[in-house]
């Protein structure tokens, strides 16, 4: 079986709902109305669908006309906590949470690839598995950590998970070995000098420019003490900061982020943290302390040759070879780890950046839109990596 023209047939569906689910994006662990119109249009295929204690999102199972083994979907449906600023007729009707990341899009590709597969289910040989998951944004335990608990991977022989992406050029489609994202960790900081008259530095401590000369020290973990060769990324994403434009600042916090592939980090990372926020307060008579670091998604690594080949043929043989193309590392962070570490999976990337519509902003922008086209494609991929997987067990 192609799945290229029968997704063809089902683009203006799967480009309806993206635009439907776009407008009324929600938080994670907020995901009630979004469930409630999976669920819907899952029923309409004639699914039975199973939720979950305690958690939004659901699961449904189609079963094939032939026996065999049984391959699971998955795509994320939670927003983020963004104002959308694109403009778009089917923009954002929830103010402060935005479909900023794409799920929008992995949800309706994955009710697009449930429509041809439930259409097509006599010639399955063998069962597809389709996980909407709630809160991967939140990279904590509430995502896909929390299904498995719940039993979603039981009787799965494999797992395909993908993002839509712009930093991929579209119609691109990237599937291949090795790294793909990395363990994403989330730490804190707070700072102690002593407030006074901002005439009179003389008289306090200034956690400002302690907090910078932090900030600033932070970056030669990852310039000076780590490999060239090693990846890692230190951001801080939120400082927090004094009173009144007179008044030296007495406290200071801050927040941020460490990424990386190597086992080693996760140990040497906070203690790395901890060395330079401490010391370089003390170089200014200031306290500070690292006071709090959690790693939150491990890494996601494509292993199992077996399925990136399936994957990268699936792609071949319907769009041509010329469609998949490599990309390197990316430094994001993806519960789909989670699923990965406990049955074979592969995930892929959808390319969505497009100039000529300008669809350029990176996932996160406030202006963040993707390039409608490749929906298609995106759901394509889903239902023809499911129906070869089972062809071929
Ligand atoms: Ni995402």
């Amino acid at each position: 079986m192609n799945f290229r023209e029968l997704a063809e047939k089902t683009e203006s569906y799967i480009i309806e709902q993206r635009r439907f689910f776009h407008a009324c994006p929600e938080l994670s662990m907020q995901e009630k109305e979004t469930t409630k119109a999976i669920i819907a249009q899952l029923e309409a295929m004639g699914l039975e669908v199973k939720t979950f204690d305690g958690y939004y999102g659901c699961m449904a199972d189609i079963v094939g006309g032939q026996p065999g083994k049984m391959v699971a979907l998955r795509a994320d449906i939670d927003a983020l906590p963004i104002k959308e600023e694109t403009g778009l007729p089917y923009a954002s009707k929830n103010e402060g949470c935005m479909h900023a990341c794409g799920h929008d899009c992995h949800i309706s590709m994955l009710l697009g690839a449930a429509k041809m597969l439930t259409e097509n289910k006599d010639k399955l040989k063998g069962t597809v598995r389709l996980i909407f998951q709630p809160s991967e944004e939140a990279g904590s335990y509430d995502g896909a950590a929390a299904l498995i608990d719940q039993g979603v991977l039981d009787g799965v022989d494999a797992i395909y998970g993908a993002h839509i992406w712009n930093v991929l050029e579209a119609p691109y489609v990237n599937i291949e070995s090795g790294n793909r994202m990395a363990s994403t960790a989330e730490f804190h900081v707070e700072i102690e000098g002593l407030s006074t008259h901002g005439s009179s530095p003389e008289a306090g401590i200034d956690a400002i420019v302690v907090m910078s000369a932090i900030i600033m020290n932070l970056q030669t973990f990852v310039s000076r003490n780590n490999s060239p060769l090693n990846p890692l990324v230190v951001s801080v994403g939120k400082v927090e900061a004094g009173s009144r434009w007179n008044v030296i600042a007495g406290k200071a916090k801050f927040e941020g982020t460490v990424r990386t592939f190597s086992p080693a980090l996760l140990e040497e990372a906070p203690k790395a943290i901890a060395r330079i926020v401490e010391n370089t307060a003390a170089a200014y008579g200031a306290t500070a302390k690292l006071s709090s670091f959690e790693w939150m998604v491990i890494p996601v690594i494509n292993s199992d040759e077996k399925l990136v080949k399936i994957g990268q043929e699936a792609v071949k043989k319907m769009y041509g070879e010329e469609t998949l193309k490599p990309m390197i590392t990316q430094m994001g962070g993806e519960d789909f780890s989670y699923y990965m570490r406990k049955v074979p999976g592969v995930f892929a990337f959808i390319g969505s950046h497009n100039p000529e519509t300008g669809k350029i902003y990176s996932n996160h922008h406030e202006k963040y839109d993707v390039d409608e086209e490749v929906l298609k494609r995106g759901a394509a991929v889903y239902a023809q990596f499911a129906y070869d997987f089972l062809d071929q067990e």
